[in-house]
C-alpha cells in the first residue's frame, strides 16, 4: 500500500508554499481555541500527522450538511479536502460514481480499518425499505462501515437526533445514527445545518492530538457546545435591559433589540453560532434579525411552533416573564437586573426532548 501523505506534504503537492502552510495552522489553531503560541503544536501535528481517511456517507437528509461543509472558511474548504483529510467516499463530493466509488468504500475497510472517520449527514429509517443505495438499505451499509471507523462523526441534526425525518409523525421511523452503535465512539455536531469550522476544528483536533475532543454527556464536543447562544448573543445587552422586539416590523427590531418575545430558543439553544459565527464569521441568525429556532437541539421540527414567544420555556424551569419585565421604560434598569437573574437560572438540562445525557 502506498505510504499515507503528511498534510505538509499534501499541502505542498497541491502547489502551497510553507507560508501558506503555515497561515491554515495558524487558523486550525484559532477554530480550536488554542491560545497562539501553542499553534507550534498543530504544525508539528500537521508535518507529522498523515491525512485522515474519511468516508462519508448521506441517509435521509436534504444535503444542507455538506452544502455547509463547503463553506467552511477557516481554513478553507479546499485546504481542508484537499490537504487535511482523505476522502475516500461522499455521494456528494467524490467525483468517482458506480461501481468505482462503491468499490472506494470497500478499499477503506480493508486498507484503514480502524484508521478511518465515518461522518454521516442525515437519520437512518427503522424500516430499512426507505433507503437503500447501491443495492444494500442504509443500516447495512451504516454497520458495516461503523464497525471498522476510529470514530463516528453525525454531522448536523438529522444524524444527531432524528431532524426533520423524525419529525412527527416520524413516517420511516427516523433515528438518531447512535442509536444504533454501541461500540464506536460517535461524535455529535448537531445544527440544521452545522458549523463548517466545527467539523474542521473536530477532525483537525484529532489529527493534533492523537484523540478525540472532550465530549459533553450527550456527546457534543464541549469546545463548541458548551455555551448557549444566549450567552453570548449580540442582544443580549437588550435582554437584561428588558428592550425586547414585539413584531418583526416595528421600532425595536428596527433597533436591533432581543427577540425573545418573538420565539427566539436561544436561551435553551447550545451552539457556536454567537461566537463563531457564519460564512467567514459575517453574521448568524439573530444577527440578521431571525430569532435562533433552536435549530442545534433535539426535536427542534416538533419543538415550534416558531416565531411564537414563549414566556415559560419547556422543560427548562425558566421563569423569564418579558411580559412584566418590558412594562415600565422608567424600571428598565432594576428590571433589567430581574431577568438577568432569572435568565441565568434557566437550567442545563439532563435530557433534550427525551434524549438522555450519558452521564
Ligand atoms: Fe439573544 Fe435570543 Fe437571548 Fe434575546 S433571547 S438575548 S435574541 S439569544
Ligand atoms: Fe441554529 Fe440558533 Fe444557530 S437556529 S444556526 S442554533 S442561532
Amino acid at each position: 500500500m502506498e505510504k499515507k501523505k503528511t498534510v505538509f506534504e499534501a499541502v505542498i503537492e497541491h502547489g502551497f508554499t510553507r507560508r501558506d502552510f503555515l497561515k491554515m495552522c495558524t487558523a486550525l489553531a484559532a477554530t480550536l481555541g488554542l491560545d497562539y503560541t501553542k499553534s507550534d503544536k498543530v504544525v508539528k501535528a500537521m508535518e507529522m500527522g498523515s491525512r485522515v481517511p474519511v468516508v462519508w456517507l448521506s441517509f435521509q437528509d436534504c444535503t444542507g450538511c455538506s452544502e455547509s461543509f463547503i463553506r467552511s472558511s477557516q481554513p478553507k474548504t479546499e485546504s481542508v479536502l484537499l490537504d487535511m483529510i482523505s476522502l475516500e467516499y461522499s455521494e456528494v463530493l467524490s467525483t468517482a460514481s458506480g461501481y468505482q466509488v462503491e468499490k472506494s468504500m470497500e478499499d477503506v475497510l480493508k486498507n484503514y480499518k480502524g484508521e478511518y472517520i465515518l461522518a454521516v449527514e442525515g437519520s437512518l429509517p427503522e424500516n430499512e425499505a426507505f433507503l437503500s443505495i447501491a443495492g444494500k438499505s442504509a443500516k447495512e451499509t451504516f454497520l458495516q462501515m461503523a464497525a471498522g471507523a476510529k470514530a463516528i462523526v453525525a454531522y448536523g441534526s438529522c444524524s444527531s437526533w432524528g431532524g426533520i425525518a423524525a419529525a412527527h409523525p416520524n413516517p420511516t421511523g427516523a433515528k438518531s445514527i447512535k442509536s444504533y452503535v454501541s461500540n464506536t465512539p460517535v461524535i455529535l455536531i448537531p445544527g440544521c445545518p452545522p458549523i463548517a469550522e466545527v467539523m474542521t476544528g473536530v477532525i483537525a483536533y484529532i489529527i493534533t492530538f492523537g484523540k478525540l475532543p472532550e465530549l459533553d454527556g450527550f456527546g457534543r464536543p464541549t469546545s463548541f457546545y458548551r455555551h448557549r447562544i444566549h450567552d453570548k448573543c449580540n442582544r443580549r445587552a437588550y435582554f437584561d435591559a428588558g428592550l425586547f422586539v414585539e413584531n418583526f416590523d416595528d421600532e425595536g427590531a428596527k433597533q436591533g433589540y432581543c427577540l425573545y418575545k418573538v420565539g427566539c430558543k436561544g436561551p435553551t439553544t447550545y451552539n457556536s453560532c454567537a461566537e463563531m459565527r457564519w460564512n467567514g464569521g459575517v453574521s448568524y441568525p439573530i444577527q440578521s434579525g431571525n430569532p435562533c429556532i433552536g435549530c442545534a437541539e433535539a426535536g427542534f421540527w416538533d419543538n415550534g411552533p416558531f416565531y411564537t414567544r414563549r414566556a415559560e420555556i419547556p422543560g427548562t424551569q425558566t421563569t423569564i416573564n418579558p411580559d412584566k419585565v418590558g412594562l415600565s421604560a422608567i424600571g428598565v434598569a432594576a428590571a433589567g437586573i430581574a431577568v438577568h437573574a432569572t435568565g441565568t437560572v434557566v437550567k442545563k438540562r439532563e435530557t433534550i426532548n427525551g434524549v438522555e445525557k450519558n452521564e
